[in-house]
């Protein structure tokens, strides 16, 4: 299949696809799964699969919004958030979490989930997630589309500012154990996946290219 996404020329959309496949192919991502606080104390947890990292030392991370919603807003106004990871066995409470509620209702109350307090921002934590990264606000980037105009996106940085990691993924030579912690990880459709093996490379020696110099 071909297709662009400019289809004045009468193409079919999606050259014939029911729907667009980009998420299916740029997958799988993980999810953030983002609790803040609003300016009156009200807890809020929603999942974020346009997450990432963007930087190491100091570690920074995003989440991309499609409108201003009460993650975005409350890392804006108090300067603080928290990334739990989300993991195959916590599935249902974190999308619990996604259902677009007033802000005055605290989601992670709703899906039932503990909440343990963090320990350098005052956004609490999910206590049965595998790890957590308590960040600090950044900055916030409108996206643009190509020809300049506003897309609606807007995408929230962070940096990374303590971390907790739960002692049963922890292993004895000190590595922490991904595959344990079932990271879930979003895809196209209704479709998710989670760490389900993992391998390890060396990075390439150069000396078996000895043509480059
Ligand atoms: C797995 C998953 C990933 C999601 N990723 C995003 C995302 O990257 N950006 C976004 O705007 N909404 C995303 N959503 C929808 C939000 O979670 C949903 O709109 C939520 O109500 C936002 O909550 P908030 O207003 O408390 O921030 C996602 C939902 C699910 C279930």
């Amino acid at each position: 299949v071909f297709f662009r996404y400019d289809t004045s020329d009468g193409s079919p959309r999606y050259g014939g696809l029911p729907w667009d496949p980009f998420k299916a192919i740029v997958g799988p991502r993980p999810i953030g799964w983002i609790s803040t606080l609003s300016a009156d104390g009200v807890i809020n947890l929603a999942p974020y699969s346009y997450f990432n990292a963007v930087a190491d030392r100091p570690n920074q991370v995003y989440f991309a919004t499609s409108s201003r919603k009460d993650s975005q807003v409350n890392a804006e106004q108090t300067g603080e958030f928290v990334c739990n990871l989300a993991s195959y066995r916590l599935r249902n409470e974190m999308n619990v979490t996604s259902m677009e509620v007033g802000s005055e209702v605290d989601e992670a109350a709703l899906a039932g989930l503990g909440l343990s307090a963090s320990v350098t921002v005052k956004p609490p934590r999910v206590t049965a997630a595998p790890a957590a990264l308590e960040c600090v606000y950044l900055d916030t980037y409108r996206c643009k589309k190509r020809d300049g105009s506003e897309h609606g996106y807007e995408i929230v940085f962070g940096e990374v500012v303590a971390v907790h990691v739960d002692d049963r993924y922890v292993g004895e030579d000190g590595r922490v154990d991904t595959l344990g912690m079932q990271a879930a990880a979003r895809l196209g459709y209704d479709e998710y996946s989670w760490i389900e093996s993992v391998f390890r490379l060396d990075r390439p020696d150069r000396s078996m290219f000895d043509h480059i110099s």
